[in-house]
């Protein structure tokens, strides 16, 4: 059976491509989901790839990984910079946990420096657009191949 990636999306994400282009470039997330599938079939890796505004949501599908995920893959958005919830349920899931960010979030305004999620991530991509998705599934089939 194969490993499943979980790929969780928070808030506003669902507007990838549409959403201030300048700084979140023009792919949407349909993209970033065919470019993981991608990576994850020449890895033999499955993938369950959602996208939520609701922070519930989120961790209710960090809750479903614990049952049968491998690792997670997640750009929580603003939530990254709000929210321990998130944090507490990614500290309740045993595999690697990698955090992506489209936009490089050191370069922009004070609050977006600091994730709560970092403090749980094994790695963390941020600024390398949508590609940034597909480098971490890369990551995660390296992890969870060691
Ligand atoms: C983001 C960066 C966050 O600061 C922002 O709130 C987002 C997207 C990114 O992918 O660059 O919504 O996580």
């Amino acid at each position: 059976m194969s490993k499943t990636i979980y790929i969780l999306n928070g808030p506003n994400l669902n507007l990838l491509g549409k959403r201030q282009p300048e700084i979140y470039g023009h792919e949407t997330l349909t993209d970033v989901e065919a470019a993981c599938r991608a990576v994850g079939d020449a890895n033999g890796l499955g993938l369950r790839f959602h996208q939520s505004n609701r922070e519930y949501e989120l961790i209710d599908w960090i809750h479903e990984a614990r049952e049968d995920g491998a690792g997670i893959i997640i750009n929580p958005a603003a939530f990254s910079h709000t929210s321990v919830a998130v944090l507490d349920a990614l500290n309740t899931f045993d595999g690697p946990v990698l955090e992506v960010h489209v936009s490089n979030i050191h370069k922009r305004e004070a609050f977006r420096h600091h994730s709560y999620v970092s403090q749980r991530a094994e790695g963390v991509i941020a600024g390398f657009g949508a590609q940034g998705y597909a480098l971490a599934m890369q990551r995660m089939a390296a992890l969870l191949a060691e």
